[in-house]
Parts: C-alpha cells; structure tokens; sequence
C-alpha cells in the first residue's frame, strides 16, 4: 500500500503534543496527607520563563533601603547637632582673636585656594541667598566701575553690560595673579573675546588687573582731558575686608579713587564678619584661626567698626548700612561726605600721580597718613 503523506498539519499537531509543557506539579502523597480540609489552590501554569516578576514579593527587601536611608540621616543629624551644642557651649579659646593685631596676613592663600573657590563657596552662598545680594549691588554699578579683590569674578554675570547698559567701563583687580586669571576666563566664556560686541555696550572697556588695591588701583580709562583726573563711579567690592591685613588702609584707598565731581558715585561693600549675638560671634572665634589658615579670610571681624573708622578718617558717608545672617553678613552703600567732596573737588583737573604711587599719594595729601 502506497504510503499516504500525513497531512502537514497532523504532523505539526503531533510535534506539538510532544513538546507540549508537562502538567502542573501535583503535590506528594506526604503534602496531600497533611494538607489542611480546604479546596485546593488553583497552581499556577507553568510558563517558559520566569522573570523577577513571579517571585513573591519581600515585604522586608523593599523597606530595606529606606530604613537605611532613615538610620543613617537620623545618625548623621544626632552626630552634627551633638557637635552643634558642643561648639556652642564652648567658652571662647581665644577672645582676641578678633583684634586685627592679632590676626596674621593670610592674604596669599588665594593663590592655592583659587581654584577651587567657586565650588567651596557656591552651595553656601546660593543656600544663605548670596547671589541675590551680589546681584543687587552689581546692578547698582554705573558708569566707570571698579571691583576691588575681584576674586574669580562671582559678580561678573550681574553688570549692566548690555547695549543699553549703564556700565562704560569694567576693571578688576586682584592681588592674586591666579584669581585675576580665572576672572578674566568666565568673562570670556560669558561674553567671548570680541570687542565690541553685538551685545554688549558701545564702547564698553574692560581690564583685568593684578595688584593690591591699597597701593596700585588704575586710573579709570579714559583719553584726552580727563585723562589721570578723575575718579570711579561706583567701587564694588565683595568679602574683600576679610581677607586683607589692612582693612582699613584698603577702604580708605577705595575712597580715594571715587570720583568726587559726581554726586551718585558710590562705594558698594557685600562683606562678612561678627553677627550680633554672642554665641555666634564665640563659634565665630573659636573657629577663626583655622578657617583663615585654610581659607585665607578672618571671619570673626568687626565690619561695622573697621567701616566707620575708615569712613570717618576718609571723608564717606554711609548711605546705607544693613545686615543679615544673625549679623554676620554686611551691606553697605557709601558716598563722599562734604569733606571728601570738597578736597576730592578742588583737586579736581589737576593731573593725578601716576597709577602705582597714586593711592599713597592721595592718601597723604587727604591727611591720613
Ligand atoms: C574672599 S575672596 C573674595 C573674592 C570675590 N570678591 C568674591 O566676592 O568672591 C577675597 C579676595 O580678596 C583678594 N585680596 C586680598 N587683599 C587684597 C588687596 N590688597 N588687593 C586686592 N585684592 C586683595 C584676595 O586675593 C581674594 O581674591
């Protein structure tokens, strides 16, 4: 008898029986035994493949994490405010730290530190709202302006630059060279290297500059008459006062280099120092020394004071004066008191020394040295 082919689909039914997948698991003798007289669970068919899915879920394994999160924040908390109270109750190691006889020059240490300033700074600053009170005073700046200890430039992005600006000219000085550098880089990725540019000012000048500011501000950049005659409109200076040996000094050569023919020049100061509760100002102390040997900045200092004192011995008036962060942050708003004006104003059109001498110079003939 000739063989009859199958028929394609009877030898496929065929294959599939044998690989069909076994039945379900039935349970042993032993289990049916002491199985308990309920109806049975129905068991799951098998499937091909089992993914994490089909693992009952762990109700320890998802709470895991989140316990530990928990544990460790709550051990880290009790650690920090231990340490709080500790710092807190501690008498003051060294009351006169705070005296600036008492306190080393610490002003070199930007030249290592410059690097990293930014990211040392930035979360604190953007935390206690800073950047809103540089924002603030750089936006307060007009015509010919000065930033004093300009660092890596943190005010830079806030000028009034733009075409209708009212910024004329921009000039940084620093007395770490390292800082100076980094300054004039974030101008560059802010602003390019063309000048002039579309979007900027007509006319805007630019300068970076390495030096002190007690001894070596530049002349404001202007040609023909005026040239080596006048002043800034407005000195910005931000956290400079703690970073210097001689505050005081520095102030007074900032005011010296205001343009006093201008009734709206201004010396604008962002600074830090003593707050105005004791136990603030006894961390502050006690922490002192070594956050100036680390960071350069003595931040137990009493700004109000070294303000005033520079103030009084410099003809300025202060305009504004306010404080934030239990006192321990410092703004101020300055102008040429009568006496300034009237000796800055007979000065007036007479050819000022030349830039590195200048400030001692003005200083002498103003009588404060
Ligand atoms: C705490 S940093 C502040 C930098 C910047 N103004 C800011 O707000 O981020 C202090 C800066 O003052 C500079 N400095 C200290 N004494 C100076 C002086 N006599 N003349 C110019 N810069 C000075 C330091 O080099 C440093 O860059």
């Amino acid at each position: 008898m000739p063989r009859v082919p199958r028929p394609h689909h009877v030898a496929s039914t065929a294959q599939r029986a044998t690989t069909r997948p076994p039945p379900p698991i039935q349970p042993s003798i032993q289990q049916q035994h002491f199985k308990p007289n309920r109806a049975p669970t129905p068991t799951p068919p098998l499937q091909d493949s089992i993914t994490t899915k089909d693992a009952p879920p762990n109700p320890y394994k998802s709470r895991a994490l989140p316990w530990a999160f928990a544990t460790l924040l709550a051990a880290g908390l009790g650690f920090y405010t231990t340490r709080l109270v500790i710092e807190l109750r501690k008498p003051c190691i060294n009351p006169e730290i705070s005296l600036l006889t008492h306190q080393r020059d610490v002003s070199a240490r930007y030249e290592d530190t410059a690097d990293a300033f930014d990211s040392e700074v930035g979360i604190s600053e953007t935390l206690m709202g800073i950047n809103s009170l540089r924002k603030e005073l750089a936006r307060k700046c007009q015509g010919h302006v000065l930033e004093a200890s300009c660092g890596t430039g943190r005010n830079l992005g806030y000028f009034d630059v733009g075409p209708q600006g009212r910024v004329e000219s921009l000039t940084f000085v620093d007395l770490s060279p390292r800082m100076v550098e980094l300054c004039m880089k974030k101008w560059v990725i802010l602003h390019g290297t063309e000048m002039p540019s579309a979007n900027l000012k007509r006319g805007l000048k630019v300068r970076f500059r390495k030096g002190s500011v007690i001894s070596s501000i530049p002349d404001v950049p202007v040609e023909g008459e005026e040239e080596g005659k006048r002043g800034y409109d407005t000195i910005l200076q931000t956290m400079g006062l703690c970073s210097t040996p001689e505050p005081v000094e520095l102030l007074r050569s900032l005011a010296a280099h205001l343009d006093t023919g201008n009734p709206d020049a201004r010396i604008l100061l962002l600074e830090h120092g003593r707050g105005d509760r004791e136990w603030v100002n006894r961390v502050l102390d006690n922490a002192a020394e070594k956050h100036a040997e680390i960071h350069g900045c003595w931040f137990n200092r009493d700004i109000g004071a070294l303000v005033e004192e520079a103030a009084k011995g410099a003809g300025l008036e202060v305009v504004e004066g306010r404080r934030r962060h239990f006192g321990t942050t410092w703004v101020f708003e300055l102008k040429a008191g009568e006496r300034l004006r009237r000796e800055g104003n007979s000065k007036q059109g007479e050819q000022r020394p030349n830039e590195v001498k200048e400030a001692t110079s003005w200083a002498s003939w103003l009588g404060w040295k």
